[in-house]
């Protein structure tokens, strides 16, 4: 026997009924792994099927199942250095079609992350000798028990699912991209578990991380919001239809050691029975408007809004006072109608504040084009565009915004509910405190003791101030402006007083100064007044104590 070798895995039945088979050749092979093996069973094991993971396992396999994960992450896999090692600006801009990009470029020198990479994320096949440089023979024979890894008729190592890193944390799921040839796994019907996509990590950076009694995680899939939201819930309650999702969530809660994640299979909320209320409460549903019922995990019916519709409405019976819940979602937007109007006609009157943050547009063509499918035939290709663009056309949709949605109980005692839309590149690291003080500021602006009297103001931070003007043409100038060094980088359009006043606070001033040069120059306070509330609700300046002039107003 071969040092590494176990027996009980050697051409026999494993303890999920999938039988493994001695290749023929025997490969002997000098192995690079630390363990100094030299030689590797895996070589010799070769599956009779591959098929999508099972996400079920042995509670006696659980504790080597974490060491085994516990290698991977050793080996750098996090999102940080995955996302540093394929040269991207952000892990959510990885591409199936530029694979043979990283693998030339980034993948070339085959240390432990690159192998994990190829291997876990990029739906890449190595060698047996490669596995064995990536795991330990307990581990790697463990994760081949459990059927996420196995290997195909050529000898070589495939997983069955993806690991996906998030922040520190590694989440399985299905593999993200269909069109890459993997034995076995085109097999996926419906019940295909969303793997971690760029709507589940904006979500999963702007959700509001305060400590809560009570979390809910709707349509969770892999589980990924219920597991982040476990760090800081006693106890989350995580939903999904689809019982294979259940699994490959519960899944992930063992891996992790998170105990205090409810996983239920139902459709939205009447899976919660008598349930109370939630801190916080999360969704990432189904949200395409799509003319297919194909995928579970991405069909919202023809508007897209078959599910979320009902998961807004139900907010008002489920969020707790003083709670949050957060959307991540696709809405169709018609030509003069707010989206944020539709939003709230579903809450049916709820006296809620609504926060939604623009992420992306796509014309109704682009939205069609990239979702259409053809299987390599050209003809068949624009045909699916067309039903595609039909369904849109059919809602009125012009275009297709990805959008951030927060919801918290208004405060009645100082306002009537508001909403705002901010316009923002999507989060590329964690944006939750700034979702948070969002919320506070409309709230501050809004509560009539909040006086400017006797205060100072100075600049938020740097601001990045973009003016445009027509010349010979009197039109006045244009602003945006961007409070940087932020996670969310909301564009405001600024009018030209507040432009004014934000160049003049290179350093702390009081507000009765800005006040007197004002009056000086024929403008009238409630004017400069209004001005400054305005840039302090958008984050631009900070307004400070009497007497206690800030030290850093840049
Ligand atoms: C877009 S995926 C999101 C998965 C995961 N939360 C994420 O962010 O990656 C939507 C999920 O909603 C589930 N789903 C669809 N309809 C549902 C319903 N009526 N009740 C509960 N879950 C539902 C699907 O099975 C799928 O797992």
């Amino acid at each position: 026997m071969f040092a590494g070798e176990t027996r009980g895995f050697f051409g026999v039945t494993n303890s999920k009924g999938r039988r493994y088979r001695k290749r023929r050749v025997s490969l002997r092979y000098r192995s690079s792994h630390p363990r100094g093996k030299l030689e590797s069973v895996a070589a010799k094991l070769v599956p009779t099927a591959a098929a999508p993971a099972a996400f079920v396992i042995d509670s006696a396999d659980l504790s080597q199942f974490r060491q085994a994960v516990q290698e991977i992450a050793s080996a750098g896999y996090s999102e940080t250095l995955v996302r540093d090692r394929l040269g991207l600006a952000d892990i959510a801009e990885l591409r199936w079609k530029a694979r043979p990009v990283y693998q030339e470029e980034r993948l070339t020198e085959r240390d432990p992350l690159a192998l994990a990479i190829e291997l876990f994320l990029l739906q890449g096949a190595i060698p047996a000798w490669e596995l064995d440089a990536l795991l330990s023979a307990p581990s790697r024979d463990v994760i081949l028990r459990t059927g996420i890894l196995s290997f195909d008729p050529a000898g070589l190592a495939r997983a069955n699912a993806s690991l996906f890193p998030v922040g520190d944390r590694l989440i399985f799921s299905d593999h993200a991209w269909h069109k890459l040839p993997h034995p076995g796994y085109r097999t996926v019907p419906s019940d295909q578990v969303m793997f971690v996509g760029n709507d589940s990590r904006w979500l999963a950076r702007a959700t509001v991380r305060r400590p809560v009694r009570a979390s809910l995680d709707l349509c969770t899939g892999s589980g990924i919001h219920a597991l982040l939201a476990a760090a800081h819930s006693e106890h989350v309650v995580a939903v999904d239809i689809n019982p294979r999702a259940t699994r490959c969530a519960r899944f992930n809660a063992q891996v992790s050691g998170a105990t205090n994640v409810e996983i239920i299979v139902g459709d939205l909320f009447e899976a919660l029975g008598a349930a109370g209320r939630f801190d916080l409460i999360t969704a990432n549903p189904p949200f395409v408007p799509s003319p297919l019922d194909e995928f579970k995990f991405r069909d919202g019916g023809r508007s897209g809004e078959a599910v979320q519709q009902r998961i807004v409405a139900a907010l008002p019976r489920y969020l707790a006072p003083g709670g949050i819940a957060q959307i991540v979602t696709e809405l169709g937007e018609r030509e003069g109608e707010p989206i944020v109007r539709r939003v709230r006609q579903w809450l049916e009157g709820a006296p809620m504040d609504i926060h939604m943050l623009r992420l992306r547009v796509l014309s109704a063509a682009d939205y069609a084009i990239g979702h259409a499918t053809g299987d390599g035939d050209f003809g068949v290709y624009l045909e699916s565009v067309r039903a595609w663009a039909d369904n849109l056309r059919a809602q009125g949709y012009a275009r297709v915004v990805s959008i951030l949605i927060a919801f918290e109980w208004s405060d009645s005692a100082f306002s009537s509910p508001w909403d705002r839309v901010d316009v923002s590149q999507p989060p590329r690291r964690e944006a939750g405190a700034e979702v948070e003080a969002i919320f506070s500021r409309e709230r501050m602006a809004r509560n009539p003791r909040g006086s400017l009297d006797g205060r100072w103001v100075c600049r938020a931070g740097p601001v990045a101030v973009f003016e445009s003007q027509i010349l010979g043409e009197p039109v006045r100038a244009a602003a945006r402006a961007t409070l940087l060094g932020q996670a969310l980088a909301v564009e405001h359009q600024i009018d030209p007083l507040e432009c004014e006043i934000l160049y003049g606070l290179d350093n702390p001033v009081a507000v009765a100064g800005l006040l007197e040069i004002a009056r000086e120059g024929g403008i009238g306070e409630s004017a400069v007044l209004a001005a400054i509330g305005s840039l302090q609700r958008r984050g631009l300046v900070n307004v400070m104590e009497a007497g206690l002039p800030p030290a850093a107003g840049r």
